[in-house]
């Protein structure tokens, strides 16, 4: 269910004085091999409800999880660089315990006045967390009156922080992060205003099979880009040479283009790309889709598929756009994904972005680029269970 229906939001909650538990998502990416926060819109994004809860007085216990360690391993993921982050964009110092249960964050939690905020350590470094413990879940109750949820990239996981906690705490709530998101993406999936268009792309068809199947359902046009495009040329019959093609699901990407015939969605593919030899190259060259050169490999989509695609982009009334075009972290082979990112940014439907690559894509383009769109979901696996119609358990534990 994609609506508020039964879920308290911040203001119904009584936090004057109260230790508030806060489950943000500061899943954040890191320069390879260092600590360093590459990018800090989860941060970002959870300020208002932090700052709201401030206000009123409530002693803030944020948790999160990191990245994916390994059992008994820390690898680099301590929630330290996060919490630096928070204190200079709060402006206030962030208390940091060295565990997220346990007598030492209990000492630092019962000592904290009102509108004083503390940052659990990475939640991911107990087991309890993944498996949804309820031992684990109990452990962190100790250490809270009221519980708060604003980690919507998260709320696709049934972990103790965001299911079996919640549920066992008669105060519970979601943060305006998790508001903003339910509503925005819920409206995609409620009742979204016609035309209707998608945009998919990134690596795999296999990554994306049940979306698309939830939005054939949906869209009057579906837009393909990215390595996923290669699959569906390649399906149609052209000879994509050196292109990442999932040759095991052809037929999977026949049976969608003939779904989408029957339902009366139109379905646009490239009708040129950018390739290159290698995914290291400095420049690629433009050719039709149906003429990719022996030993190249199609990186990104081409000018023409660029206009084409934003002329519908820029007549639609909704757009939902998730996966990058090509290879956009490389400049020669970026103008796909941001010639997407800048017609969605001045279309004047709704624009929605679901979180991951395109999200980042969408904040390389620069902040006026980003300015334009209505929404930029922060979650990526969590954006695309909500509008494949599945309850997410972080979203469900909320429910009274
Ligand atoms: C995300 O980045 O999508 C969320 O933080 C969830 O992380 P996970 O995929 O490691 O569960």
């Amino acid at each position: 269910m994609t609506t508020l229906a039964g879920i308290k939001t911040i203001a119904d909650l009584e936090v004057e004085n109260k230790r508030v538990f806060l489950r943000v998502d500061f899943n954040v990416p890191l320069k390879k091999g260092t600590t360093e926060i590459t990018d800090d819109t989860r941060i970002r994004e959870a300020l208002p409800t932090i700052r709201a809860l401030q206000a009123r007085g409530a002693k803030l216990v944020l948790a999160s999880h990191l990245g994916r360690p390994k059992p008994g391993k820390t690898q680099g993921l301590g929630l330290e660089p996060a919490g630096a982050r928070l204190s200079e964009l709060l402006d206030c110092e962030v208390h940091l315990p060295d565990d997220c249960v346990g007598d030492g964050p209990k000492k630092v939690i019962f000592d904290l006045r009102d509108g004083q905020v503390c940052l659990l350590e990475n939640l991911r470094f107990h087991e309890g967390e993944e498996a949804d413990d309820e031992a684990f879940a109990r452990a962190l109750l100790e250490l809270c009156d009221v519980y708060v949820n604003d980690a919507f990239g998260a709320a696709h996981r049934a972990h103790a922080s965001v299911h079996a906690l919640p549920r066992l705490v008669r105060e519970r709530g979601c943060g305006l992060l998790l508001e903003k998101e339910i509503r925005a993406l819920g409206r995609l999936v409620a009742r979204p205003e016609k035309p209707y268009v998608a945009v998919l792309g990134g690596a795999k068809v296999s990554d994306k099979i049940t979306v698309l199947d939830a939005l054939l359902d949906k869209v009057d046009a579906l837009l393909i880009g990215g390595a996923m495009a290669n699959t569906f040329l390649a399906a149609q019959g052209n000879a994509m040479q050196a292109s990442r093609v999932e040759d095991d699901k052809l037929a999977l990407a026949r049976t969608i283009l003939e779904k989408a015939r029957d339902r009366g969605v139109e379905v646009l593919l490239p009708s040129d790309v950018v390739v290159a030899t290698g995914l290291d190259a400095a420049t690629g060259e433009t050719v039709s889709a149906d003429a990719v050169p022996a030993g190249h490999m199609a990186l990104d989509i081409g000018p023409e598929s660029v206009a084409r695609f934003a002329a519908k982009i820029e007549r639609a009334a909704t757009i939902f756009w998730n996966g990058p075009m090509g290879l956009f972290e490389s400049p020669a082979f970026s103008k796909g994904t941001m010639g997407v990112a800048t017609s969605m940014s001045r279309a004047g439907g709704f624009t929605v972005v679901g979180g991951g690559d395109s999200a980042a894509a969408v904040a390389a383009a620069g902040p006026e680029i980003a300015a334009g769109f209505k929404h930029i979901s922060t979650g990526g696996g969590a954006s695309l269970e909500l509008l494949e119609g599945k309850k997410l358990p972080g979203i469900e534990a909320l429910r009274s």
